[in-house]
């Protein structure tokens, strides 16, 4: 049994413009300890994945079904459906979250000792000074100088890079299993990314927490994941190890990606190829392949074969592919 296992996870958001389905049918198993990253242009419906089972969409004229079952020391929950206030007793504990910003999770009126205090204050009925501690040993952990002075330093008197790894530190006050970061490098700069992204590698390998590493940029991922979700149009196109995904792409989606991104393997001079066309509405997204339209292999099959649902299926052991190009394969649904 996996950490947390997603079945057949639905959103729809009603806008005045129609229904949106900004993840249709998702099915992915996170194990302990792994690093797990979740890939796709923006708009995939990368966030709302993980956003759903966090509990953390508006609650109003949004739909959400299938189960995320999560194991914890009180055996296995459903976060699908669970009341806010169970819910909230999870999130910051078991399962923590990363920004893009760090601003949106630090409240720039505290300092962040009393914020670091209260995050582990609020999961744990232990003496204040308990939780400075715990508070200085990550700080430190995490790369913050001083950590005993810097606790009483307000957010914005933090550079960028020591804003993310402050929030780092706080979403691993309550030593999570699973912590979820939503592009947490996308803001800052390559040398600052590079960092971040070494940083929670190490903090994965030293608390063996399961990481689930969400970005746009396929190439953060190769030294950062051990698996890679390619998403498209609220769906699960692809799914294979790093070095599966990085050596054999299938899903012509997954290609286009990984020719968008400067490899060190090309050489240089080589001209970086970007998809052409637009990631489809999800508005009346129909049921065959959402990425037909911009399918350069398109032609391959027979005329109508794109606009039927391709199934996910598994090409070789613990690769998936959503692809009609790989219908003789069996299908693991
Ligand atoms: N509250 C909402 N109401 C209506 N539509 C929404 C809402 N939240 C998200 N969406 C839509 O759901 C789809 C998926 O959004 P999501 O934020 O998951 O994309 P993403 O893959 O994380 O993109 P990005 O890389 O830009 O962060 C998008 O089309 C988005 O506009
Ligand atoms: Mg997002």
């Amino acid at each position: 049994m996996a950490l947390l296992s997603v079945r057949d996870l639905r959103v729809q958001f009603a806008t005045p413009d129609g229904i949106v389905d900004a993840v249709s049918g998702v099915s992915f198993d996170l194990k302990e300890g792994e690093t797990l990253a979740i890939v796709g242009e923006s708009g995939s419906g990368k966030s709302v994945t993980n956003l759903a089972y966090m509990g953390l969409l508006p609650k109003t004229r949004t739909t959400i079904t299938g189960s995320v079952v999560l194991k914890t020391e009180d055996g296995e929950v459903d976060l699908i459906g669970m009341s806010v206030e169970d819910l909230r007793k999870i999130r910051g504990k078991d399962v923590a979250m990363i920004f893009q910003d760090p601003m949106s999770a630090l409240h720039p009126y505290y300092s962040i000792g009393d914020q670091l205090i209260e995050a582990h204050q609020a999961h744990n009925e232990v003496a204040k000074e308990v939780s400075r501690d715990r508070a200085i040993e990550l700080l430190a952990l995490v790369g913050v100088a001083n950590p005993d002075e810097r606790l009483k330093a307000y957010p914005h008197q933090f550079s960028g890079g020591m804003r993310q790894r402050v929030m780092i530190a706080m979403a691993l006050m309550n030593n999570p299993k699973v912590l979820i970061a939503d592009e947490p490098t996308t803001a800052l700069d390559v040398t600052v990314q590079a960092q971040i992204l070494k940083l929670l590698r190490d903090i994965q390998a030293k608390f063996k927490m399961a990481v689930i590493l969400i970005t746009h940029d396929l190439g953060v991922v190769a030294g950062a994941a051990d698996r890679v979700n390619v998403m498209y149009g609220g769906r699960l196109v692809e799914s294979a190890s790093v070095n599966d995904l990085y050596e054999n792409p299938l899903m012509p989606y997954t290609v286009g990606l990984l020719d968008s991104i400067p490899r060190m393997d090309q050489g240089h001079g080589k001209r970086l190829r970007a998809i052409p066309g637009q990631p489809p509405s999800l508005i009346q997204l129909g049921s065959g392949c959402a990425f037909a339209a911009r399918c350069s292999r398109k032609s391959e099959l027979p005329n109508g074969k794109c606009e039927t649902s391709p199934e996910l299926k598994a090409v070789s052991a613990g690769h998936l592919v959503r692809c009609h190009l790989y219908d003789s394969k069996e299908s693991v649904k």
